[in-house]
């Protein structure tokens, strides 16, 4: 049975602790759905982390769409977030509901996410209205780097901490299910989850959130061009792929692979009358 947003928030009730990490291909999310994840994010963050853009700015709703799709397939148990990339969901209200509807309806995917705060809710409640749940994002929404200026913490000074409290009690009341707080300062997002009813998932947010999300590629160590402060290295599976990829050049150019073990025979009297 698929996990749903009802069983999301009653975690937060429950006081039980939320992971969500994110994922981008089938195999991964088939092995993470298996370990028990009960929440997958398919972030833009594949921009970076899958195919090489400086930022998240880059991603479109058809690539977005693809990786889904891939990620449902692969992922029985997990509720599905599908991540609305940059200029997906300003336009206007019917644009954000549209690529919503997208999302939902060729992906298979259950909820989709959005960055923004006060000025993003009547486009959350709208879509929530059209029976789409919506997790919302803030503290720092990386599609709008060019504004910020950089990745830094958000809710540092009275101004920015009061805002980022205004803008989560503005998602929860446009009928958000969760929020993701980024780069928050630890103190402030126990606040923020204190004050809200519905679940806060940081990254970078501290251990104050009802629940945690990472990119799943800072968590095994493949992305290493930047990592994170708020990154935890699991595993060091860019090592292990390098490490087999030279072995396997290595053979290849000795001549050592492939053996008999993985070649196909073939009757030589067959083979003598060619
Ligand atoms: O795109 C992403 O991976 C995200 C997470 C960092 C929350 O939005």
């Amino acid at each position: 049975m698929r996990i749903t947003i009802g069983k999301i928030k009653e975690m937060k009730q429950k006081g039980e602790k939320i992971s969500m990490l994110t994922a981008y291909d089938y195999a991964t999310a088939k092995l993470i759905d298996e370990a028990g994840i009960p929440l997958i994010l398919v972030g833009d963050s594949l921009g970076m982390v899958m195919l090489g853009y400086e930022s998240t700015i880059p991603v479109t709703m058809d690539v977005m769409i693809h990786h889904t799709a891939a990620v449902v397939r692969g992922a029985k148990n997990a509720l599905i977030v599908g991540d609305m990339p940059f200029m997906s969901y300003h336009l206007s209200i019917e644009q954000a509901l549209a690529n919503a509807g997208r999302f939902i309806q060729e992906t298979g995917c259950q909820t989709v996410k959005l960055e923004g705060g006060q000025e993003m809710a009547p486009t959350i409640a709208k879509i929530v209205e059209c029976g789409i749940p919506v997790m919302g994002h803030i503290g720092l929404t990386p599609q709008s780097i060019n504004q910020l200026g950089g990745y830094k913490a958000v809710g540092k000074t009275p101004d920015t901490a009061v805002k980022l409290i205004k803008d989560a009690v503005a998602l929860e009341q446009a009928g958000a299910y969760a929020i993701v707080l980024e780069t928050v300062p630890a103190p402030l997002s126990k606040k923020i989850s204190e004050k809200i009813s519905i679940p806060t998932i940081g990254i970078g947010a501290g251990a104050g959130c009802d629940g945690q999300v990472q990119v799943i590629s800072d968590l095994l160590g493949i992305y290493t061009e930047f990592v994170p402060k708020h990154a935890k290295q699991y595993a060091q599976i860019g090592k292990t792929i390098k490490t087999a990829a030279a072995e396997y050049i290595a053979e290849v150019t000795a001549g050592t692979f492939p053996t008999d073990k993985q070649s196909i025979a073939m009757d030589e009297s067959i083979l003598k009358d060619l």
